[in-house]
C-alpha cells in the first residue's frame, strides 16, 4: 500500500501553494468564485466529471447527483469543482458515439492534466461515457471513483384486448418491457404487420420511463458493471436504479470515499491488474454482457499496462455461463437484478473464476466485499446447475475471413445457427442494404449469410452499431426472426440474433471482408470458433490484388484524426497515440 499522503503532497498545491505570483492569481481566482483561501491551501480538490447534458435522456438526473457527490466531499474535508465533460447520449448522437469515445477520453485526460485537482468522481454511465471517461482517467492516473449513472425503471405494456386479471398477477398478460432489445422486438412485429399503427405510437411512450440508462444488459449496464468488476466502483452500485433514493446515497458516498482516496494514493492503475480484468470479463460473461464490451475492455487494458487479448477474453467465455436472466439473453430487467442483489450477488456465483484478492476503491478486497452477500432472487441470478446458457455470452471467432477475430453474442443467438454454411449476399452501405432488404423480390432465404462492409473504425467511420443487419421483409412475413449476419460493425447490446461482429482486419483496410462476392459459400463453426469464406487461396489472392481502397471521404479536423489514427477493434479501437501505460506528463506551471 502506498505511504498516506500529507498535506504537502497534494498535487493541488502546485497550483496554489508556492510563494510566486501565479500561485497569486491562482489563489485569487478561487476567492473570486467565493472559496477561502484555507480551502485551497488545506484541502484535498476534487473534480467531479460530470457528462450531463439536455440532449442525454440517460443522464438527465446527474446534475442532481453532482450535488449528492459534492455533499459527500465537503463532509469528508475536500473542494468539490463540477467539471462539465463531452456528453454522449447514445441516441441522439450521430453518426455513432463510438467516433467520440476517445475524444471523451481525451478531454477527460486533460481536465484532469491541466487543472488543480487531486482526486476525480466520474459521473457517467450511458454506453461509451463509461469507457470514455475511465480510459482518461486511467491515463491520468489520480484517485478516481466511477458513480455509475444507474439503470432506468422497468415499464409494463398490455397488448390492446388483453386487460383481464390484475397487474401483478404472474398470469396478468401486461409485460415488462425496457428500453432497447424491446424496440427492436416491436420493430420486427411492426414491419411483420403483426404491431398496428396505433399500437405502435403507444409504445413510443413506454419503454422509456424514467432518467437512467437503457435497463437491458446493453452496453450500458455492461459497462457500468464491468467498472464495478475492476473495482473502480462501489461495491453493488451499478444495479441501483437512478431514481432510488439508495442511488443518492451511493452519489454522497462517492464523494465522501474519494477524498480518502486520495489521502491513500489510492490510484486506477493500482486496482487494474491482470486479476481485475480476469474479473470483469468473468462478470460480462455471466451476465451476457454486450459485445461491445470486448472491444472497450481491450481499450481500458492497454491504458492500464496490462496485456489482454481477444483470445483471454474467449477463455473466460469457455469457462463462465450466463447467470444473470436479462434481457437480451434472458427476460428481466436491471431493476429486477437490483431487488436480486446486484453484482455481489451474481459474484458469489462465480467465485471459482474470480481473483479474489483484487482490490476496490472501497479499500478492500473482493473477499472481503462478498462476505455475508447472497442472491436473494435465483430466477434472476441462476445457480451454476441451471444457467440461462450454458455457454459464455461471447465468442471469438477467427478463421480465413477474420485473422484476428470476430466476436459474436452466443447467449443471443439462435443454436441452430452455431454450424452453418449459407450462401453470402454482400452490401457495401447500409443504405444499400435497407433498400435491398424492403424489395420483396430479393434473392434470399433464412439459410442466406448476410454481409456487411466499410462499417469498421475506419470505414464507417466508427464502427457504427450496424451490425444487427435487418432481417429482409420478405423472410419477415414468413416468419423469419434470425439469420446469420456478419459485418465490421458493431451490434448494440440491446440487440440479439445471430451477428458476427468486429470482424478484423476491416474491409476499409483491405481485410478479407473486401473480397467476399454475394454467392460466394461462408461456413460458421461456434464449437470450432471458425469463420471461413469457402474460396480457394488462389482465387481470393487474386481479388485481393485487384481491391480498391473505398474512396476516401473528404474531412478534416476531429474525424480525419480519428480515422488517421485509430485502431482495428481487436486492438482496442483507441488512438494509436494514446495507447499504452506511459505516464501523463504534468504541465509546466509558469
Ligand atoms: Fe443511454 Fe442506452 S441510450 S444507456
Amino acid at each position: 500500500m502506498a505511504a498516506r499522503k500529507t498535506l504537502a503532497d497534494l498535487r493541488s498545491r502546485r497550483w496554489f501553494a508556492a510563494s510566486d505570483m501565479r500561485a497569486f492569481a491562482h489563489r485569487q481566482r478561487a476567492q473570486q468564485m467565493g472559496l477561502r483561501r484555507e480551502d485551497v491551501l488545506g484541502k484535498p480538490c476534487i473534480a467531479i466529471v460530470n457528462t450531463w447534458s439536455d440532449l442525454s435522456p440517460c443522464h438527465a438526473h446527474l446534475r442532481e447527483r453532482a450535488e449528492a457527490v459534492r455533499r459527500g466531499i465537503l463532509m469528508a474535508g475536500g473542494v468539490p469543482f463540477e467539471l462539465p465533460a463531452m456528453s454522449l447520449g447514445e441516441v441522439m448522437v450521430k453518426p455513432t458515439t463510438m467516433l467520440y469515445r476517445n475524444l471523451l477520453a481525451m478531454e477527460v485526460e486533460e481536465l484532469l492534466r491541466s487543472l488543480p485537482v487531486d482526486g476525480v468522481v466520474l459521473l457517467a454511465g450511458c454506453d461509451k461515457t463509461t469507457p470514455g471517461t475511465v480510459m482518461g482517467a486511467v491515463s491520468m492516473d489520480l484517485p478516481t471513483i466511477f458513480c455509475p449513472a444507474g439503470p432506468m425503471l422497468n415499464d409494463r405494456y398490455l397488448k390492446p384486448g388483453q386487460a383481464e386479471g390484475k397487474v401483478g398477477d404472474a398470469t396478468h398478460p401486461a409485460m415488462t418491457v425496457g428500453a432497447g432489445t424491446h424496440t427492436r422486438l416491436f420493430w420486427d412485429e411492426y414491419q411483420a404487420g403483426r404491431v398496428s399503427e396505433a399500437e405502435w405510437v403507444r409504445l413510443e411512450a413506454r419503454m422509456t420511463r424514467s432518467p437512467g440508462t437503457c435497463n437491458t444488459m446493453g452496453t450500458a449496464s455492461t459497462m457500468t458493471s464491468i467498472v464495478e468488476a475492476l473495482g473502480l466502483a462501489l461495491p453493488g452500485s451499478t444495479a441501483i436504479p437512478a431514481m432510488d433514493a439508495a442511488h443518492t446515497r451511493m452519489a454522497t458516498t462517492c464523494g465522501e470515499r474519494i477524498v480518502e482516496m486520495v489521502w491513500e494514493d489510492l490510484r486506477p492503475r493500482t486496482l487494474l491488474t491482470r486479476g481485475a480484468f480476469v474479473n470483469a470479463a468473468a462478470v460480462q460473461m455471466a451476465l451476457g454482457g454486450s459485445t461491445n464490451a470486448a472491444v472497450h475492455i481491450l481499450a481500458m487494458a492497454r491504458r492500464a499496462g496490462v496485456a489482454w487479448t481477444l483470445d483471454d477474453l474467449d477463455a473466460v467465455g469457455r469457462a463462465v455461463p450466463v447467470l444473470a436472466n436479462l434481457f437480451p439473453s434472458g427476460d428481466r430487467l436491471m431493476e429486477d437484478f437490483h431487488y436480486a442483489g446486484g453484482l455481489p450477488a451474481l459474484m458469489t456465483r462465480l467465485v471459482a473464476h474470480l481473483s479474489l484478492a483484487e482490490g476496490n476503491v472501497n479499500g478492500k478486497t473482493l473477499a472481503q466485499n462478498l462476505e455475508g452477500v447472497q442472491v436473494l432472487d435465483a430466477e434472476v441470478i441462476r445457480p451454476l446447475d441451471r444457467p440461462v446458457s450454458p455457454d459464455g455470452a461471447l465468442a471469438v471467432l477467427r478463421g480465413n475471413l477474420a485473422p484476428e477475430g470476430a466476436v459474436m453474442k452466443a447467449s443471443a443467438a439462435s443454436p441452430k445457427f452455431f454450424k452453418h454454411r449459407g450462401k453470402a449476399l454482400v452490401f457495401d452501405h447500409p443504405a444499400q442494404m435497407n433498400a435491398a432488404c424492403a424489395d420483396p423480390q430479393l434473392d434470399c432465404d433464412e439459410n442466406t449469410v448476410l454481409v456487411l462492409r466499410n462499417a469498421g473504425p475506419v470505414g464507417a467511420p466508427g464502427m457504427p452499431e450496424w451490425g444487427g443487419l435487418p432481417i429482409p421483409k420478405k423472410l419477415l412475413a414468413l416468419g423469419v426472426r434470425d439469420m446469420v449476419r456478419i459485418s465490421d460493425a458493431r451490434m448494440s447490446g440491446t440487440h440479439y440474433g445471430t451477428c458476427i461482429l468486429h470482424v478484423s482486419p476491416e474491409s476499409a483496410i483491405g481485410g478479407p471482408l473486401a473480397c467476399v462476392r454475394s454467392g460466394d459459400m461462408i461456413e460458421v463453426d461456434i464449437e470450432a470458433r471458425r469463420l471461413h469464406l469457402d474460396v480457394p487461396d488462389d482465387e481470393l489472392a487474386r481479388r485481393r490484388a485487384a481491391w480498391q481502397p473505398p474512396a476516401a471521404p473528404v474531412e478534416r479536423g476531429y474525424v480525419r484524426l480519428y480515422r488517421e489514427h485509430v485502431t482495428q477493434a481487436h486492438e482496442g479501437c483507441d488512438f494509436d497515440f494514446l495507447q499504452g501505460a506511459a505516464p501523463t506528463p504534468e504541465p509546466v506551471i509558469f
